[in-house]
């Protein structure tokens, strides 16, 4: 019997499908958050362990030299900062983790470490920290530096700001906070320490000025696909999201990952990986397969997903014949990891041309197109075969109905099989991720 498994969503705070037929008169408010907490109530409903909002910080112009890619198509941009929509949502939610990005590269230590403290205190633990290091010099030049250093590098620094922050948050000892009225104390001073951290790249003095949240730490997600990533997240992650390369694929990333946590003496289970896909469930086949090919396989779509690698690797896809294969030995100091999986398409080879590979790329490596029970059917079947241990939903320009369907059409389906849950039983997220 398959093992029941984790749901999780990976959203952007960027404008909703405005053009869509089924775009709500609201969608013009989509700033003010309204319609990002409707859909984490959605999922709350549904009984998603998280919502995790994406972060990058720039407007790119790498589709074609400039920003009208970006700016029309609104990829990526416009785009509000995901702390305090993290905020937002977990003061309109009672029992579901909320994720932000901030990126080690552009946030000082201290400050992320109190921001990200403070948010679990008021979410009552269950806030999550996506680490990134980030991945585009156009972000790395809206804060006073050229360029951002090269890909092991930023992994370098990572991981020495891990070490900070987490110093900070270990700068309060757990019963620091007596409220003691005999003797007139609040916090205890002799339980509350400088951590005096002189490194390579960071100094802090500390401690912390906020108070001890509900989990301490937030829950650490991050997303390694290369070798040094790899490693970073199976020292450091209680959950990991990543893009699958078929099943397969996905079942030797998650053995690796497994592998690494245990000779960093971690058990491994207390590691969750979570594979990105984007199922589109209608009541019959056919209006499921009409569905997909009207928002994936079209001119539109195949421009969008351009931009949107483009910005990913600041690789300019606009010079590259629609119809023709790709260069093969295409890299970036960006996002390498997405920049492979984008050439990988449907994994048929290296004949398929590039708008085959944009049409792909809408799949993330595994086609889940169908009947609520037909998807549940594959997906049940997938995780069987990679051995666990979660499905990250992600589309790009969300509908309403499109939420509605997963929650209220596929998640049904699943907790109706046992495989997904149905109630919430632990107080924080990371004890949520661990309950199975
Ligand atoms: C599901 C998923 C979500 C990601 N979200 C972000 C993000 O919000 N911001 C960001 O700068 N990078 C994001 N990334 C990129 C990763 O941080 C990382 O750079 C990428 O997976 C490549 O891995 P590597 O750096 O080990 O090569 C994401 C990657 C994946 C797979």
């Amino acid at each position: 019997m398959t093992k029941k498994f984790h749901l999780g969503w990976f959203m952007n705070f960027t404008p909703p499908d405005w053009e869509s037929q089924w775009a709500s008169p609201d969608v013009a408010d989509w700033p003010a958050g309204r319609f990002h907490v409707d859909m984490a109530k959605a999922m709350e409903r549904a009984g998603f362990d998280f919502m995790m909002i994406e972060d990058t910080v720039m407007v790119a112009d790498a589709y074609g030299g400039s920003m009208e890619g970006s700016l029309k198509n609104a990829i990526f941009a416009p785009k509000q900062d995901p702390v305090p929509l993290a905020v937002l949502v977990a003061a309109n939610t009672s029992k579901m983790g909320v994720v932000a990005t901030m990126s080690t590269s552009f946030y000082p230590p201290y400050l992320l470490a109190r921001v990200a403290s403070t948010i679990d205190s008021i979410a009552g633990g269950r806030f999550g920290w996506n680490i990134v290091s980030s991945a585009e010099d156009r972000a790395a030049q809206n804060f006073g530096l050229d360029a951002l250093p090269e890909h092991d590098e930023r992994y370098n620094v990572a991981e020495e700001y891990f070490d900070v922050v987490n110093q900070l948050w270990e700068s309060w000892e757990a019963d620091a906070v007596v409220m003691d009225r005999g003797t007139h104390t609040y916090a205890d001073f002799n339980k509350v320490h400088t951590i005096d951290f002189d490194g390579k790249y960071f100094t802090s003095r500390g401690p912390l000025n906020t108070i001890p949240s509900p989990q301490h730490k937030p829950t650490f997600l991050q997303a390694g696909a290369s070798p040094k990533g790899r490693q970073f997240a199976a020292g450091a992650a209680d959950a990991i999201i990543a893009i699958g390369t078929g099943v397969e694929g996905m079942k030797e990333y998650r053995d690796d990952i497994r592998a690494r946590a245990e000779a960093a003496g971690r058990n491994p289970d207390d590691i969750k990986v979570f594979f990105v896909v984007s199922p589109t469930v209608a009541a019959t086949e056919e209006e499921a397969r009409a569905a997909h090919a009207r928002f994936g396989d079209n001119d539109r779509f195949v421009e969008k997903a351009l931009v949107g690698i483009s910005s990913n690797t600041e690789i300019d896809f606009k010079q590259f014949d629609l119809d023709k294969p790709l260069p093969q030995d295409l890299t970036t100091n960006g996002e390498l990891g997405s920049l492979l999986h984008f050439m990988r398409g449907d994994g048929s080879g290296p004949d398929q041309t590039l708008r085959q590979l944009a049409v792909a790329a809408s799949s993330f490596g595994m086609e889940l197109i169908g009947t609520p029970a037909s998807v549940a059917d594959r997906m049940e079947l997938a995780m069987d075969e990679i051995g666990g241990d979660g499905w990250l939903i992600h589309r790009r320009g969300l509908t309403r109905d499109y939420i509605a369907s997963i929650c209220d059409g596929l998640v049904p389906e699943l907790q109706r099989r046992g495989l997904t849950r149905t109630e919430y039983t632990k107080p924080t997220l990371r004890e949520t991720l661990r309950e199975f």
